[in-house]
């Protein structure tokens, strides 16, 4: 059985649909959610389904990310996880943390990558006048979203889209692509899969 912590920042959609497949003969069960914030609305969900929560707010320590990163780590660590799942988490990680989690750590982003990497990507989709858009899952590595693609979901651009009505068809797509790819990954399979 793999132990996955999972890393969020808000509300923590993308961790409710993991925690939710995580379940029977899945090979994976949550057994941390931690933020930097510590009002992060996902904590609290969390909590009310009995998983372990820890939050340490990045706010005070400033530019200090190791130092940040070293409190978090600690909760991390207490966990013993096999597996990290960034979900909505939005802190940049530094190469350090990244080295110690590489090659079992998670993240989705709400984009085709390798099409628009960092942030605002419905509205930078919108702009160019995409036909299709949709969210990926990809290991984590030093470049900023740019690790081995595990799977992709495409949603239409529809016409009358804005950022919002576009954000909520990819982010439904993330609530079925994340647990897919948690669950292959989980069990040793890194073969990228497609949705959509
Ligand atoms: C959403 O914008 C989603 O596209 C991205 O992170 C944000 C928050 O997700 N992955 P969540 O509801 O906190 O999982």
């Amino acid at each position: 059985m793999k132990r996955v912590a999972i890393l969020i920042s808000g509300g923590g959609s993308n961790m409710l649909a993991l925690v939710a497949s995580m379940t029977g003969d899945h090979p994976g069960r949550p057994v941390l959610v931690t933020s930097n914030d510590p009002a992060a609305s996902g904590l609290t969900r969390a909590a009310a389904l009995g998983i372990a929560t820890a939050a340490v707010d990045h706010r005070p320590f400033g530019k200090d990310r190791a130092g940040f990163e070293a409190q978090l780590l600690a909760h991390i660590e207490a966990a013993h996880p096999d597996i990290l799942c960034l979900a909505g988490f939005m802190r940049i990680l530094t190469p350090g943390f990244i080295a110690r989690f590489q090659g079992r750590m998670l993240n989705i982003h709400p984009s085709l990558l390798p099409k628009y990497p960092g942030l605002h990507t419905h509205a930078r989709a919108l702009a160019a006048g995409d036909a299709i858009a949709g969210c990926t899952v990809h290991e984590v590595t030093a470049d900023l979203d740019a690790g081995p693609i595990l799977g992709q979901a495409r949603v239409p651009v529809l016409p009358g889209d804005s950022e919002d009505t576009l954000s909520a068809r990819v982010l439904n797509m993330e609530h079925q692509l994340y647990p897919v790819v948690l669950r292959r990954f989980a069990g040793g399979d890194r073969t990228p899969v497609t949705l959509g």
